[in-house]
């Protein structure tokens, strides 16, 4: 088999939490440039244009893109995919854990809700999610998970202490989990954004003196956009990353090693 098909999803569905904008996108278009269908998640606020316009250019590619508009901070998000999944005939056979909810805060003001909903939203719907998509890709012998970390997972920010915190716990259940799901065929990882631009971080680096802090933290000297993310994605959730499981990747233009 020739390199480039091993990248090729044809007959394989994706989920991508939070994949109507930002990183989320750039990987949903990634799997569906490269023949997968695509389950795009986003937040329901009656503010669907954005995630139609993802799945208008994922299906442009010739997938089949289904919008499944879902809050993450809700209980029970594992029980509700399966029912969406059923419903519309389209079980996922790869994760991208990617929607995160980030607070910034002095860590002695956090309040109790706030620990919650970052944890929930992060954590528990991460844990909740792999637990729903396991059996079928257990059958299948065939499953791909990838969780969307940060940089921060080894560098906290003094004011994302929470935030931080549930990123390396991500870590920390890839690699619990990796050896697990290895003998079903399913590989687990986790990829670290360093700065990237997305809406998330647009009006912190809309201030020129605070960009310049960031940009001399990054060896490569530059901000990441989504594709930079995406590129490693694909790898990760096709058969060329067939042998890579429990896996922590950076793509932070060096930030990591210097703060
Ligand atoms: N950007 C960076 O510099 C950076 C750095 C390190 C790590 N990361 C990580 O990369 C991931 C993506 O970040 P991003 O910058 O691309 O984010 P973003 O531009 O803020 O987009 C967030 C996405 O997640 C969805 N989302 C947020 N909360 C949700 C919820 N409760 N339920 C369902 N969907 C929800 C949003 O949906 P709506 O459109 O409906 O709001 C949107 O699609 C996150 O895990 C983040 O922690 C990003």
């Amino acid at each position: 088999m020739s390199i480039n098909q091993l990248f090729n999803l044809r007959g394989k569905t994706a989920l991508i939490t939070g994949g109507s904008r930002g990183i989320g996108r750039a990987v949903t278009l990634a799997l569906a440039e490269n023949g997968a269908n695509v389950i795009i998640n986003y937040r329901d606020r009656g503010l669907d244009a954005r995630a139609e316009k993802t799945a208008a250019e994922a299906a442009a590619f010739g997938a089949r893109a289904t919008l499944w508009p879902f809050d993450l901070e809700s209980d029970g998000v594992g029980h509700a995919l399966l029912g969406f999944a059923n419903a519309n005939k389209c079980p996922p056979d790869i994760l991208v854990t990617n929607a995160s909810l980030q607070i910034r805060k002095e860590w002695d003001e956090i309040t109790s809700d706030e620990f919650a909903r970052q944890i929930n939203t992060n954590l528990r719907s991460t844990l909740q999610l792999i637990q729903a998509v396991v059996p079928r890709m257990r059958q299948n012998r065939w499953g791909r998970i990838l969780n969307i970390g940060s940089v921060q997972q080894m560098r906290p920010h003094p004011q994302m202490c929470v935030y931080a915190a549930s990123k390396s716990a991500l870590v920390n259940l890839v690699k619990n989990l990796a050896p697990r799901l290895a003998a079903s065929g399913i590989t687990i990882n986790n990829l670290a954004p360093g700065t990237i631009a997305t809406d998330r971080n647009e009006p912190a680096l809309a201030d020129a003196e605070y960009k310049k802090t960031v940009l001399a933290r990054i060896p490569l000297g530059f901000v990441g956009q989504p594709d930079d993310c995406a590129a490693l994605a694909l790898l990760l959730c096709s058969d060329a990353g067939r042998y890579i499981t429990g896996a922590d990747y950076l793509v932070d233009g060096g930030m990591g090693l210097c703060f």
